[in-house]
């Protein structure tokens, strides 16, 4: 049976966003090499917009990442390419494990840097609660981040997800150092409504 999360509709509007699906095309590799290209590596150090250099330095390489991404996401996930007023601002990615446990994994999230600070990656996150829980029959929502990624710990606990724990080295960063990771939930009977 196909995972209803490749039912979802192609464009999702929140507020002040879009988050749409792009195929890996060298189109759409072009548009988010464009977005992303003067982006310093170094902000994105706890996840890389790329596998290969933090930031891809060519549509090609974005290209192929691209491609990886969509083999990652074939049976049971979506990416999600973030918009704001028609331009591409960052990524999420989603897996739902349609499993007795029906969760729903927001797997890798960023944003250029302009980006952050204005609540973005919170209103993405909102609309994909209402999503999991309201579209998708989800009964749990599972986030993590490294205890070093501030900024997102911050934006992960006042989006209201509970701290689960710390998996002591339970990551691994592109340069091969260890860090703790922080494992986050919310569970429908903590949804609120969005
Ligand atoms: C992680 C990341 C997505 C967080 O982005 P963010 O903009 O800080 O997150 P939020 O959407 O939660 O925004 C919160 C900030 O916006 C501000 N804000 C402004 N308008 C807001 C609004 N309407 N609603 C909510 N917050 C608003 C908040 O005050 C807060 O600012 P502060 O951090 O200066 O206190 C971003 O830092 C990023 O892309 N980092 C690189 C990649 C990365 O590390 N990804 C996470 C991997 S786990």
């Amino acid at each position: 049976m196909t995972n209803p999360i490749k039912q979802l509709p192609k464009i999702i509007k929140t507020a002040r966003l879009e988050m749409r699906q792009l195929e890996p095309t060298p189109e759409n590799a072009q548009l988010v090499f464009d977005a992303v290209k003067n982006e310093s590596p170094a902000d994105f150090y706890f996840n890389r917009i790329c596998n290969t250099n933090l930031v891809p330095v060519s549509a090609n390489e974005m290209l192929k990442q691209m491609q990886i991404e969509s083999q990652w996401i074939a049976d049971n996930g979506v990416n999600l390419y973030i918009f704001h007023n028609g331009n591409l601002i960052g990524y999420r990615r989603l897996y739902f494990h349609d499993d007795p446990t029906k969760t729903l994994q927001m797997a890798a999230v960023w944003l250029v840097r302009s980006a952050w600070g204005r609540g973005f990656a919170r209103e993405t996150s909102d609309a994909v609660e209402k999503i999991a829980f309201e579209t998708l029959g989800a009964n749990r929502i599972t986030r993590q981040c490294s205890v070093d990624n501030v900024r997102s710990a911050n934006s992960i606990r006042s989006s209201g997800f509970h701290l689960d724990g710390i998996a002591r080295q339970g990551g691994i960063y592109h340069d091969d150092k260890l860090y703790d990771n922080m494992i986050w939930s919310k569970l429908k009977s903590e949804y609120k409504g969005k």
